[in-house]
């Protein structure tokens, strides 16, 4: 297992869920972190919590669906911390609605912060990666990003499109050490489940810390053998289905 103290690590969707689980649990590890979201409140109070613990942090409020955002975050991260070894792209939106009533509208915005906000930050990470000993992506995605589930027509197309160009972009950047991974969990206890999911027993629900520790593993883990997937069910869903 490697340490990841001191490390950069970038991380999207920090403010609340997954993301802030993330980032509680890299704290611990002594790693600094860039947190990106759009609730400057919430990554105020989780920055002066976190320098409680001497976790060195920055925090950019931004709106990940502007123009150049994904240019912006890594040109300030890298104006603050010099360097970049790792990017977790977890922020992200869904619906629940049938095609026949999704806006043009909704599919831009959910295909904007799913799938192409990851894809740019990447293009923008990579060139700092290379300079890196670890160089790590995360991407996460979701069970939808290989099943299809009616009412979730875009946001399983903006994940199915992650999950593409992650495989892509995997041996691409081979040659570099950049690992890439990808990480599809089914239903999370968070907002975002609430919202789409409100059927879902909520004791059966995967605990964001889990993804956390899976992430943390995932990035110590670092010798010859490589995940490039992980897929998560809840431990009620039927395994392989
Ligand atoms: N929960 C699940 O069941 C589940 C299952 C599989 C995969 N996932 C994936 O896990 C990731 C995290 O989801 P979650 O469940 O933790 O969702 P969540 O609790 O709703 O959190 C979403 C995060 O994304 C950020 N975000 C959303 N829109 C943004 C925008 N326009 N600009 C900047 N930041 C934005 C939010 O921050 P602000 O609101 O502060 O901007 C928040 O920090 C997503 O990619 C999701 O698809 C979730």
């Amino acid at each position: 297992m490697i340490s990841l103290e001191n490390k950069i690590i970038l991380i999207t969707g920090a403010s609340r869920g997954i993301g802030e689980e993330i980032v509680r649990r890299l704290s611990k590890e002594r790693a600094n972190l860039a947190l990106i979201a759009r609730d400057a409140k919430r990554l105020k109070e989780l920055k002066e919590e976190l320098e409680k613990e001497n976790t060195n942090v920055f925090t950019l409020p931004i709106d990940l669906r502007e123009k150049n955002a994904p240019r912006i975050v890594v040109g300030e991260v890298i104006k603050y911390f010099g360097k970049l070894d790792i990017l977790i792209n977890n922020a992200g939106t869904a619906l629940s609605k049938p095609l026949i009533e999704t806006s043009e509208e909704e599919w831009d915005e959910i295909m904007t912060i799913n799938a192409k906000v990851p894809y740019f930050l990447c293009k923008y990470a990579i060139p700092y990666l290379k300079n890196s000993e670890i160089p790590t992506i995360i991407n996460i995605s979701s069970v939808v990003g290989y099943k299809g589930y009616v009412n979730q027509s875009a946001y399983t197309a903006s994940k199915h499109a992650l999950h593409g160009f992650t495989k892509v972009l995997a041996q691409e950047v081979y040659e570099y050490g950049i690992r890439v991974h990808l990480i599809s969990p089914g239903g999370v206890a968070t907002d975002l489940v609430n919202k789409v999911r409100p059927d879902l027993q909520k004791a059966s629900l995967i605990q964001p810390f889990e993804i956390a520790e899976i992430i943390v593993f995932l990035l110590k883990f670092r010798n010859n053998a490589v995940i490039d997937e992980i897929q998560i069910r809840r431990k009620d869903n039927i395994p392989w289905r």
